[in-house]
């Protein structure tokens, strides 16, 4: 599959997100839809970027008993999206089920540990003593045991993913940042460039797209690090 840049969406409303597509007017990036615009604008806002011609990742992160993920996959299935997603902390039977809910016409993958999270972290409030790389590549596999196209985890990561599940096996990776950039929220961090030659197939890219003062400048610089 073709590297590319996920540009994550966050805004709170349709009117933010149709301004910013306009700094794009020849170009069709590829959109991450996750829970704030969701669940602020509903199914319309997927069913719109689609309709403009946008890929999109709806980022919606279940994580409930299998048959409520069975069930809303099933429903979700019907917009058309290009990517969804599951926490890799639902174990195995619920991911089964929530491919056998979406189907196969849009690519499935699981998250790992989010990007926020560090070692301390998990040991402290998730009483995971493991190391984060044994941990997430752990996660990984059971997703591919569970028939899904590939994890969310950091880029750091993103090479062991690849050798322990495969090199068809796809790392969607966020926590990117530009190397004078700020941290913000994020603890497992990159830049595009790197991300690239670790072995990422698709970076997500927030704030330091959507913050930047010319995101499409921004944009282009992350495809043109990461792709090259
Ligand atoms: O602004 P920033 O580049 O940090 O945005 C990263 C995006 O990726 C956010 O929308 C966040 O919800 C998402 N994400 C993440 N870590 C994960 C999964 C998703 O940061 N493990």
């Amino acid at each position: 599959m073709k590297k590319d840049v996920i540009i994550a969406c966050d805004f709170s409303s349709k009117e933010e997100l149709y301004a910013f597509l306009k700094l794009f007017p020849d170009k069709k990036p590829f959109l991450k839809i996750g829970m704030e615009l969701y669940y602020a604008e509903g199914p319309e806002i997927v069913k719109k970027a689609k309709e403009l011609g946008h890929r999109v990742f709806l980022d919606l992160k279940f994580h409930d008993i299998p048959t409520t993920v069975k069930k809303s996959m099933a429903v979700l299935s019907s917009l058309g999206v290009d990517m969804v997603n599951v926490h890799a902390a639902g174990t195995v039977p619920m991911m089964e089920a929530a491919r056998e809910g979406l189907g196969d016409k849009s690519l499935l993958i699981a998250v790992t540990q989010l990007t926020s999270t560090t070692e301390e972290v998990m040991r402290r409030d998730l009483l995971i003593e493991r190391p984060m790389e044994e941990t997430v590549l752990h996660y990984a596999s059971r997703a591919k045991a569970a028939g899904l196209d590939g994890v969310v985890c950091s880029p750091l990561e993103a090479a062991a993913v690849h050798e322990t599940c495969g090199e068809s096996f796809l790392t969607v990776t966020p926590g990117i940042r530009f190397a004078d950039g700020d941290v913000g929220d994020q603890a497992r961090v990159m830049t595009p460039l790197k991300a690239g030659k670790a072995g990422s197939d698709f970076i997500v890219v927030g704030r330091p797209i959507t913050k930047a003062p010319d995101p499409a400048e921004a944009y282009e610089r992350c495809v043109n690090d990461f792709c090259k």
